[in-house]
């Protein structure tokens, strides 16, 4: 009788876990650099997805060992390893999301820039590949500088004549979570509530809070946004001094990573109420990457929100203009990178 009962609640509880984790949707997804500081618990959150089937690790060390450990959770999605050039096609194969953290991250005095003689040629080699092998998966880039490294992807998506501008992103979720932590804890608001969109691109002043548009609207003094959009602005560095040589943002990269492929995966599977802020190819300014708040659908960007960067107050009307000479700068040398190249 022992034994059977507890058969039994064995049963109803891998039931119930089972029903509680029942997939209602099954995407596949990739991580190129899941081995890293950003890859590792990324997957994790990813793998707890009922949006997910297959989770597809890549990177070029380390991710045998990362794959088994979560496999063993018991989530729906299969998780598979590949390493090597070799296997990299395998990993794409029907994949509909690809994220891309593979590179090198900050140290203190190394800014997101220097990054790129680096992070240039990795993120070029990878989108190769998506071009050849899932030309239709929505491509969310985190590795730095994303300024470049996003018209990079565009630049090599256009020579395999596979771009579809609406499926490639500049993944600045993070920004958006900083600000609506930081917004919360300087006016003592319920976080859950708090959405700041944070427009322009992912480094330094680039990084536009657009704090009068806050979600609940809240009063700021001159001063407040002042400090606000600086530390905003200075989130990463606060982090890799903090981390003091050991690399930048990882964690917090991951949640708001995890988030926006969750986004994604929702928009993928129908639903019609998906907004994000993120580094697209967009006409809102005469830049032709910014970032903004987005319509996230089915095919990718179904619409780039327009109406966050109107009625600006002068401050970040003054801090709009003065951030568009380093992200035309940002993107020209990404662009520049693939196509000097034979
Ligand atoms: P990390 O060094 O811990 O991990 C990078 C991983 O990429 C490693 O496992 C490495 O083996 C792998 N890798 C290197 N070359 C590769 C290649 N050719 N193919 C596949 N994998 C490759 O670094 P991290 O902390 O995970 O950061 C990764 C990147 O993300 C950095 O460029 C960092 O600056 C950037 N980042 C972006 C944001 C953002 O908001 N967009 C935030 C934080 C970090
Ligand atoms: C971040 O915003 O944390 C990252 O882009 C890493 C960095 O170099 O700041």
């Amino acid at each position: 009788v022992l034994e059977r009962s507890y058969n039994t609640e064995a049963q109803k509880h891998s039931q119930r876990s089972y029903s509680y984790v029942q997939p209602h949707a099954s995407y596949k997804v990739a991580i190129l650099g899941a081995a890293g500081g950003i890859g590792q618990p990324l997957a994790l959150l990813i793998k707890m997805s009922p949006l997910v089937s297959a989770l597809n690790l890549y990177d070029i060390a380390n991710v045998k060992g990362v794959a088994a450990d979560l496999s063993h959770c018991n989530t729906p999605s299969q998780v598979a390893d590949y390493t090597g050039e070799s296997e990299l096609a395998n990993c794409l194969k029907d994949v509909d999301v690809v994220v891309i953290p593979a590179g090198v991250p900050s140290k203190p005095g190394i800014t997101r820039d220097d990054l790129f003689n680096i992070n240039a040629n990795i993120v070029k080699t990878l989108v190769e590949a998506v071009a050849y092998n899932c030309p239709d998966a929505f491509i969310h880039i985190i590795s730095n500088p994303v300024n470049s490294t996003v018209p990079i992807a565009a630049e090599v998506l256009k020579q395999k004549g596979v771009y579809d501008p609406k499926k490639l992103f500049g993944v600045t979720t993070l920004d958006v979570v900083r600000a609506n932590t930081f917004v919360a804890q300087k006016k003592n608001l319920k976080l859950i509530d708090v959405d700041v969109p944070v427009v322009g691109a992912h480094a330094g002043i680039t990084i536009l809070p657009l704090l009068s548009k806050t979600k609940p609207s809240v009063a700021f003094t001159d001063e407040e946004v002042e400090e606000l959009t600086v530390r905003i602005q200075n989130a990463g560095t606060e982090v890799v001094e903090a981390k003091a040589g050991a690399g930048s943002a990882t964690l917090s990269m991951a949640y708001a990573a995890a988030r926006f492929v969750e986004s994604s995966l929702r928009a993928l599977d129908g639903d019609s109420d998906v907004y994000e802020c993120s580094y697209v190819q967009s006409d809102l300014t005469e830049l032709p990457f910014f970032a903004s708040r987005i319509k996230l659908g089915r095919n990718g960007v179904e619409a780039v929100i327009s109406s966050e960067l109107q009625g600006l107050t002068e401050f970040e009307q003054k801090a709009l203009e003065a951030l568009k000479p380093e992200l035309k700068a940002s993107i020209e040398k990404g662009v520049a990178f693939v196509q000097k190249q034979p």
